[in-house]
């Protein structure tokens, strides 16, 4: 085997955001794009000589090739083992597990998550560290700096691996091992999980629909529902991991999850249904005739959790993101147990839970997990809905009700304004920025502002602080809105807005609930002056 070292020009727009590096596929096509991203990350890591690596994606286009480089690149720099997952698949809280297992030093995954693949959609590269928790901020700044100044990548010359049989290959010093991405996360999900009372509850004749929406979690699925828990065959749909999603949006809502939530919105439906998005992190949680909000349901997780014996007596607290509805927080108080909110990104949390701060956490856009792993995790989700309803005897709609009798009901709603200019969009929150000292206290409408600022975090662990987090403002009446700029985007800024409400009222609509308070955020933001727009782009 030959290493070689081959130059390559840098480019200017590797910067890594909420989630590693996440761009149009046709910019990732670009010659040499990967390799330097792909050798930066190296770049800036020290000691994994001889170490191992775990390497794989969500199945989108681009996949495979990028597997390819980074496995003679990896092998090129000096890692010992090479984990693949069969076909490059691997879901990323599996990729998070299997860092964990084998002592990985750490893992690359190739996903944009939920934005759409294909040759027109967008691809993404992740970099886990050691305890399977997505890079720290201060490791992808540095990636993000290397990036700019690369002037060359290590390269291993071996051929390109068939990646569809389980095997094993070795070149000199390095071993490259194909394994099934399934099997060792499906064994953890019945370490952590009552599977004899799960598949008690499907004998009984529990029925679900789980929409896997074409992304990676189809064999996962089909595997742990239908094979070991006894869900009849057909319960899994949209199984098959496809390099475009089949046209499909991977992202489990309201919006791109439809066909899912129109079969639970009848009179005739499931017991249960459940989505994830592309790379399997994300989850979607439905009853009938009803759409469990992922606040809601992060509320009820927490409620619950230590019914389940990898739990008991686990329970150190709980986190939740910042623009997330604020329902989990008063479960928090009658558990008696600590509450961290924190900004967004799954990076955030992970400290926490490393470090036993907290046993769960969530995030309002459909990302939930615990310290099981150091990722959101979709089917862990999914199983703890089924444990929990296993359990208690309940179905998913009555332990919604409970919850919203017990504490109140809490409306939420999303607005993003996707694909804006994003010099516009940098300056409408400056001016927000500017105007939030004199806010407090001040009426708007019926509405009395409570507090107006800039989040700002300090991690309990590290104490890196991560400014401008997004503004929050809180009104009088249990009610607030947040604004922040994605840091997902790929195209231009993605604006959101997230409105939170609280009411005793439990079968209100949630727009006409929040419909005030979307009308002063507005008013705050200046969304029509700065962006042209009357409307939001997407509403979740
Ligand atoms: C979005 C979500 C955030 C999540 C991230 C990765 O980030 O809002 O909660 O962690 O995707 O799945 P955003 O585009 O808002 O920065
Ligand atoms: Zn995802």
């Amino acid at each position: 085997m030959h290493i070689t070292s081959v130059a390559t020009k840098a480019y200017p727009d590797q910067q890594f955001g909420t989630s590693g590096l996440r761009k149009r596929t046709q910019v990732f096509m670009q010659h040499y794009y990967i390799h330097n991203v792909i050798q930066s990350i190296f770049d800036s890591l020290k000691g994994f000589e001889g170490k191992t690596l775990i390497i794989g994606g969500d199945g989108r286009y681009l996949n495979s090739e990028a597997i390819q480089i980074a496995i003679k690149i990896a092998v090129a720099n000096g890692f010992g083992t090479i984990i693949v997952g069969r076909n490059g698949w691997m879901s990323t809280p599996a990729l998070s597990h299997l860092i964990n297992k084998y002592e990985a030093f750490g893992g690359i995954i190739f996903t944009a998550s939920h934005n759409p693949g294909g040759k027109d959609g967008d691809f993404g590269i992740k970099y886990d560290d050691s305890n399977g928790a997505p890079a720290p901020l201060s490791l992808t700044s540095k990636i993000s700096e290397r990036t700019k100044g690369i002037d060359r990548f290590w390269w291993a010359d071996i051929p390109d691996l068939d990646l569809s049989v389980i095997n094993e290959y070795t070149f000199d010093q390095a071993v490259v091992k194909v394994i099934n991405p399934v099997t060792d996360y499906a064994e953890y999900m019945a370490e952590i999980f009552d599977f004899e009372a799960i598949q008690k509850l499907f004998a009984s004749g529990f029925t679900m629909t789980f929409d896997a929406l074409n992304g990676i979690t189809g064999p996962y699925a089909k595997y742990i529902f239908e094979e070991q828990l006894g869900a009849a065959q057909g319960t899994v749909v949209h199984g098959k991991p496809l390099p475009d999603f089949g046209g499909c949006h991977p992202d489990p809502n309201l919006v791109y999850a439809k066909d899912l939530v129109d079969s639970m919105f009848k009179p005739e439906t499931k017991d249960f249904a459940a989505a994830s998005d592309g790379d399997g992190d994300r989850h979607m949680i439905l009853a009938p005739n009803l759409f469990i909000n992922p606040a809601d349901s992060l509320a009820i997780l927490t409620e619950y959790l230590e019914l389940i014996p990898f739990y008991k007596g686990k329970m150190y607290g709980v986190a939740r993101s910042m623009p997330t509805a604020p329902v989990v927080d008063d479960v928090a108080v009658s558990k008696k147990i600590p509450l961290y909110v924190t900004p967004t990104g799954w990076k955030f949390f992970a400290n926490l839970l490393a470090s036993k701060k907290v046993a769960v956490c969530g995030e309002e856009s459909f990302g939930a997990g615990s310290f099981h792993v150091m990722e959101k995790d979709g089917i862990w989700a999914i199983l703890a809905w089924l444990n929990i309803i296993a359990k208690t005897h309940k179905k998913p709609q009555e332990l919604t009700y409970e919850l919203w009798t017990q504490y109140g009901r809490t409306y939420r709603l999303r607005h993003d304004y996707e694909g804006v200019d994003s010099g516009a969009a940098q300056e409408m929150f400056k001016a927000l920025a500017s105007k939030l000292p004199n806010l407090t206290g001040t009426k708007m409408g019926q509405l009395q502002i409570k507090e107006a600022k800039v989040f700002t975090y300090t991690d309990p662990i590290t104490h890196e602080k991560a400014s401008n987090q997004g503004i929050i403002v809180t009104f009088s009446g249990n009610a607030s809105v947040v604004f922040r700029i994605s840091g997902t985007g790929t195209v231009g800024a993605t604006v959101r807005m997230y409105f939170a409400k609280k009411e005793k009222e439990l079968d209100a609509v949630p727009a006409e609930v929040l419909a005030p308070l979307i009308l002063t955020a507005n008013t705050l933001l200046q969304t029509k002056k700065y962006l042209g727009l009357d409307a939001p782009t997407s509403i979740t």
